[in-house]
């Protein structure tokens, strides 16, 4: 490991790691008008949901690392207490960085960036049309962290009104990742989209009743074949099997033939035994992977 004190670094190499470490981020594509009325749009990263009830948006618009002159993103916001957060899909991608440049205070990114400025309900900035999710928000709170180059400047909004394009939503009235499209910022110039194989589902156990890591057999949680991916899966469990229902599983033919097939020699038998669990996983078949333990007597440490 190499290991640094943040206070050591220049501030440059200091956000290089910082920003390339943390990710993905999700962006905030945040319109604002200034007080004239004129529209702002522009990305944050350092942004996040904090709460659902309320529910409750934070982004940092951060003071240059140049000069201390504030984004006009926080300016607005300071102003008028209102802004729009928008997603930015994967389609959006490369106009979302020609909104990003920065632009002299009052110049329009909706025309600079070709995207389609949408009346707001309940707020006065405009709304981005291509943007699939779009939460029209009120300033809560602004908390500034410092008057140092960097310094974040939280801006903690309040979302009032949500617009979701029919698309994304699915038939159990669910967001469905595949439709949104989404991406995230990483370090430098990557980002990362979210779609495909970036996607996938881990079903947690519904009960904190869950074996544990703890709960499983010392042999198997020493396996040095299986991952602790896979232990993870087994640990997930919430119960082992009862005596009868391991019996009836030891009676299954294909079952009895795996057991009287084990070699004697105890490396070789655990090894085949892990194997066997492992390839009951791949099947997601974690209830019988413990049945298996269990009918191979290795349920005491
Ligand atoms: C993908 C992306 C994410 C960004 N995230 C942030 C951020 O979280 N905080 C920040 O201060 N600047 C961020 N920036 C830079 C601002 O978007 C940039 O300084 C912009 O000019 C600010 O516009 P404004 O002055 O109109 O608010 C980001 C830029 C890009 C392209």
């Amino acid at each position: 490991m190499k290991t640094f004190i943040p206070k050591e670094l220049d501030a440059r190499q200091r956000s290089q790691f910082l920003l390339g470490a943390i990710g993905p981020r999700p962006i905030a594509f945040v319109s604002t008008l200034d007080k004239e009325g004129r529209p702002n749009l522009a990305p944050y990263s350092f942004f996040n949901i904090f709460s659902s009830t309320p529910p409750v948006l934070i982004f940092s618009a951060n003071s240059r690392l140049r000069e201390g002159k504030p984004k006009d993103t926080l300016q607005n916001v300071r102003e008028t207490g209102e802004l729009v957060i928008n997603m930015i899909t994967f389609a959006m991608a490369r106009q979302m960085t020609l909104a990003g440049l920065d632009y002299e205070h009052g110049i329009n990114e909706f025309v600079k960036a070709g995207f389609s400025p949408l009346a707001s309900q309940q707020v006065k900035p405009f709304r981005v049309k291509e943007s699939l999710a779009q939460f029209e928000c009120r300033l809560l709170e602004i908390k500034t962290l410092g008057e140092q180059p960097g310094a974040a400047n939280l801006v903690i909004a309040e979302v009032i009104v949500m617009h979701f394009d029919e698309r994304i939503i699915d038939s159990d009235h669910k967001i469905d990742p595949y439709q949104l499209d989404l991406i995230g910022r990483l370090g430098n110039y990557y980002y990362t989209r979210v779609q495909g194989d970036c996607i996938f589902e881990i079903v947690q156990p519904r009960s904190s009743q869950a074996l544990g890591m703890d709960g499983l057999p010392e042999s198997i949680r020493t396996s040095r074949i299986l991952s602790g991916q896979e232990l993870a899966i087994l640990a997930g469990q919430t119960q082992w099997p009862g005596k009868e229902e391991v019996e009836a599983y030891m009676k299954e033919e294909a079952v009895a033939g795996f057991l009287i097939a084990l070699p004697v020699k105890q490396a070789a038998r655990s090894e085949a035994i892990h194997r066997k669990i492992r390839a009951l996983l791949k099947k997601e078949t974690p209830a019988e992977a413990l049945k298996l333990i269990a009918a191979c007597g290795l349920t005491e440490a």
